[in-house]
């Protein structure tokens, strides 16, 4: 799909970057910039900014960077046009999109018609349970369950009847095409005739939204005791399972309020919890925890209560996804409910209240680590050292030294074991860990930056300067500081830099439309970034004085090289002379990264 420039243009003058970040990142102010949790990496100290003024972000710590459109495509996984087309609906700027390629056009097409499918599904479902003479069975259900009218209308809930071709129907009044019914992932196809026949049958329909408030998919439980007991959509163009969570469509806007979001399993749990007022919760239904969910999460709220039925499923539900909040850096907490309880049941029987007070007393990680590995091996002495050697692999996951020192403290008084001998099995294993680590690849990245060469570091200085102060830009220009640049990447950056003409204030977002390749936006929202501690007067100074750096630094090699390279010459030293334009290569291509 061609998006006409003037229309690029005009969406990135309209929308406002830390309005549409702040719908997914917790922003707070600190001067010039805002500050949060990156998306797009997992960390616990906000190194993610966002700089209005230049309608940019910029993470410090993976150097994710970019405008608005590239937040909004590297957030949702889409391509440039899909992100474009986003703004443009939300900020209701019209694009026509006659020039898109064949192949675009069909999977944009095909998701378009899988989420009209599935919102008339919805519909059907939904008057199936409330009007059908086949559905009183389902509404009893559920008012034997206690769900009210209200949460049925406001969560789509419906019946798919007991019957083979209901949706099939649908499909074929809608005339959905073959390709498109079967992508849906709500009909199968028949194995002895040709034709389809409706995945749900005869049950209780839970549609699951996407955060845009799509209908992605749909999961559905029995009415008795028949297996399986929930049935859900596969995964589907449109329904990715590691990145939607049952209800967050409803909730976010509480989770944001309260700060925590609690995460349950099921669907009923969502629903009764919502029900009775605790609104910031999300439940998985189904599915593992991934870190694209914890991160989605962060978005909403920096603390998390993980609630699990107490049967052993539940606890090892539990503990496979600790380790994933851990690696994210999030504060979490655990909370098992009595014996036989879920949070449904739970609330349902006691009120949300009680629910409140049980939360209040959640477990933290490692409290409920503990419990479960004293539960397993009780306390003989065999057992407590079985225990030590589990926690000592949990122990080491935490960075925070204080913290780490608290849980060995009460891990000790717990076993009744010497806290000195508790520390050694644990800094044992970190030495392991970190012996380990040692011969693995993974810390290039500091490597990277010692060996970042001078020249660059200059070379970039100025860029931001070009950038921050476009006034510096006829001093480049005068000086042609770009021809004594070593790194071609630089150079090629400041002079698409010097092409745009832009007015001062908006120097930036321009620049930044200008670049297409993500790389360079990265760059560039880094280099943007830069603010400059002199005072507004020495700006000028500061860059010719660089400038004049990087002039005198690259004649005064090039003088030597060459000279050295002229006597071999005159001396008939051809091997010296190899040599030396062997170096004078090496040094053109040092740069050229
Ligand atoms: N689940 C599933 N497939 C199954 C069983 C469960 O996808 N065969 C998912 C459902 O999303 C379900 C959640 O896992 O909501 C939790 O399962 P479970 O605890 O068994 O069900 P409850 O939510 O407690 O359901 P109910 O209260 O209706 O019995
Ligand atoms: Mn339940």
């Amino acid at each position: 799909m061609h998006i006409p420039e003037e229309k690029i243009s005009e969406i990135l003058n309209t929308s406002d970057i830390v309005e549409i970040i702040s719908e997914s990142v917790i922003l707070k102010n600190s001067g010039r910039n805002f500050f949060g949790l990156c998306p797009f990496h997992s960390e616990k100290t906000p190194s993610f900014s966002v700089n209005p003024g230049k309608q940019i972000f910029h993470c410090f710590g993976c150097s994710a960077g970019g405008n608005v459109i590239s937040y909004v495509m590297k957030y949702h996984g889409i391509t440039f046009p899909e992100a474009a087309k986003m703004l443009a609906q939300r900020y209701n700027i019209v694009i026509e999109t006659k020039d898109i390629s064949p192949a675009k056009r069909e999977q944009l097409n095909l998701k378009e018609n899988l989420f009209r499918l599935n919102k008339k599904v919805m519909e059907v479902y939904s008057s199936q349970l409330c009007t059908s003479a086949q559905g009183e069975a389902a509404r009893n259900y559920l008012k034997n369950r206690g769900t009210t009218d209200d949460i049925i209308q406001e969560f789509g809930l419906g019946f798919s009847p007991d019957a083979w071709e209901c949706v099939v129907n649908v499909l074929k009044k809608q005339k959905v095409l073959r390709k498109v019914a079967i992508q849906s992932g709500l009909v199968m196809e028949r194995k002895q005739s040709k034709g389809f026949y409706d995945r749900f049958r005869n049950r209780i329909m839970f549609p699951i939204f996407d955060i845009n408030m799509q209908v992605a998919g749909f999961g559905g439980r029995v009415m008795d005791d028949s297996m399986p007991k929930y049935m859900n959509s596969p995964e589907t163009p449109v329904y990715n399972k590691s990145r939607i969570l049952y209800g967050l469509h409803a909730s976010k806007q509480y989770c944001r309020q309260l700060g925590f979001v609690y995460i349950v399993e099921g669907y009923f749990d969502f629903l009764s919890l919502y029900q009775h007022g605790i609104k910031n919760a999300v439940a998985t239904s189904g599915t593992a925890l991934t870190s694209d969910h914890v991160r989605l999460l962060k978005g909403y709220a920096s603390k998390m209560v993980l609630v699990f039925d107490s049967d052993a499923a539940g606890i090892h539900a539990a503990k496979r996804s600790i380790k994933t909040f851990m690696q994210e850096g999030v504060d979490i907490r655990v909370l098992v409910l009595p014996e036989g309880n879920d949070p449904d049941s739970f609330v349902v029987k006691y009120g949300a209240d009680a629910f409140s007070e049980k939360a209040s007393k959640a477990k933290t990680v490692m409290q409920f680590l503990l419990q479960v590995s004293i539960d397993t091996h009780g306390l003989s002495v065999e057992g407590r050292m079985k225990i030590l050697d589990e926690m000592k692999e949990h122990l080491m996951l935490i960075h925070d030294g204080a913290l780490r020192s608290l849980y060995v403290k009460e891990l000790s008084e717990t076993l009744n074991i010497d806290e000195k001998a508790v520390l050694e099995k644990v800094r044992e294993q970190v030495v392991n860990q970190v012996a380990k680590k040692t011969f693995l690849p993974g810390s290039e990245k500091d490597d990277k930056n010692e060996k970042q060469l001078e020249s660059d570091r200059r070379e970039e200085q100025v860029i931001s300067m070009m950038l921050n102060y476009p006034e510096i830009i006829k001093e480049v220009e005068k000086t042609d500081t770009l021809d004594y640049f070593y790194s071609e990447k630089l150079k090629r950056i400041a002079k698409k830099i010097i092409m745009v003409d832009s007015p001062k204030d908006a120097f930036v977002t321009k620049v930044m439309a200008s670049m297409k390749k993500d790389e360079d936006q990265q760059l560039i929202a880094s280099l943007a970034m830069n603010d400059f501690l002199c005072e507004k007067e020495d700006i000028h100074e500061t860059a010719l004085s660089i400038i004049n750096r990087i002039i005198r630094v690259r004649t005064k090699q090039e003088n030597t090289l060459t000279s050295k390279i002229i006597s071999a010459e005159k001396g008939c030293n051809s091997e010296l002379m190899a040599l030396l334009k062997q170096k004078q290569d090496q040094i053109r291509q040092l740069h050229d990264r």
